[in-house]
């Protein structure tokens, strides 16, 4: 398989008055075509920005500082606004945290996904709006030849998150990244986005890159996860190898953490005290070290990821202590 995406050693620094605070402090990550992966991790982590930086979305003030990001042999990290602009949606299509931030409330949605058609694919207005129709029936609403002529607000909360769906693939996208595209829904319909993601990459041969906290719901869906942590990778593997033999202190934390699947096996592991580091604010070394238990003077030394003895070849993790213990 080649990576369709690959990010190595990316770096972003948000812009302070007394100075750059770093954010993403070197993350690699990788992509198959075809793949699904799942990024995981606390609020704040920088799971957002990372995938935002990729497709020339950084709020003002937010640089990418270093690194690369190659996407299908280009790399997105240094193509010109305007060429990033057709990436966007034709390429890579997005679905953001927010519906309601991100669909326009003053126009139909069926518009809006004519717009996206127009400018992406050059396509007529007519044609553009039978295609709106497809997709939105695609994404499984209901009537959507009526549907296209509601305004975001006359759309429930599930509806809408559908509408996003249609728009981040009405480009047929390669890879969609979908920012934790169900947070705001209750379960059950979050159940069926997770089903409907999972088929349409099949049907139409996309890789996904899915962000969530909720490392049960991604189990459903991703090939492979990556955990993060403060700007970092410190866990990639694939998704059974995650939840069967979790090995970063932290990922044990967080699995530890869930109520449901892996809980009653982890229950002994204790979930994780105090907060991840600000901006700006990260100790020297391990970034988890001054929440972890088993810290040891190895941790003031910047762990990078490495694969794991005697596990699975895609398991790697950024932890010389556990790796210690292995070998
Ligand atoms: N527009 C902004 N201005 C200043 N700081 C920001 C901005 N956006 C994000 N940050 C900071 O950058 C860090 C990473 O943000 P990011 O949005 O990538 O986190 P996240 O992992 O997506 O979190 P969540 O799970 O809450 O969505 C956070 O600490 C946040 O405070
Ligand atoms: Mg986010």
């Amino acid at each position: 398989m080649t990576a369709l995406l690959e990010i190595k050693g990316l770096t972003i620094d948000i812009a302070r008055d007394n100075g750059p605070a770093r954010v993403v402090d070197g993350i690699d990550l990788s992509l198959d075509e075809g793949e699904s992966l799942g990024i995981v991790g606390e609020s704040g982590c920088g799971k957002s920005l990372t995938m935002l930086s990729l497709v020339g979305l950084l709020p003002n003030r937010i640089k990418a500082t270093g690194g690369k990001a190659m996407f299908a042999g280009r790399d997105l990290l240094k193509m010109s606004s305007r060429d990033l602009r057709k990436v966007r949606g034709s390429e890579i299509g997005f679905i953001f945290q927010d519906p309601m931030t991100s669909l326009n409330p003053v126009m139909r949605v069926g518009d809006q996904i004519v717009e996206a058609l127009v400018y992406q694919k050059n396509m007529a207005k007519p044609a553009a709006m039978a295609r709106a129709v497809e997709l939105l029936d695609l994404v499984g609403i209901p009537a959507p030849a009526e549907r296209a002529r509601a305004f975001p607000h006359e759309l429930s909360g599930g509806m809408r998150q559908r509408v996003m769906i249609a728009m981040g693939l009405a480009g047929h996208p390669r890879l969609l990244i979908a920012d934790e595209p169900t947070t705001a829904l209750d379960v059950t319909i979050q159940a069926q986005i997770v089903d409907l993601v999972r088929e349409l990459k099949d049907k139409l041969k996309m890789s996904v890159v899915w962000i969530t906290h909720d490392l049960a719901l991604i189990a459903g869906l991703a090939d492979r996860i990556a955990v993060l942590y403060a700007g970092t990778v410190v866990e990639d593997a694939p998704v059974s190898v995650i939840f069967d033999r979790p090995t970063h202190p932290y990922t044990r934390g967080l699995l530890a953490s869930l109520p449901t699947l892996a809980g009653a096996a982890m229950a002994r592991l204790p979930s994780i005290g105090g907060t991840p580091p600000e901006p700006g604010r990260r100790p020297p070394g391990c970034p988890f070290a001054p929440r972890c238990a088993q810290a040891t003077a190895v941790c003031q030394t910047v762990p990078r990821l490495a694969p794991v003895p005697g596990s699975d070849p895609r398991h790697r993790v950024a932890c010389p202590v556990v790796l210690q213990e292995l070998t």
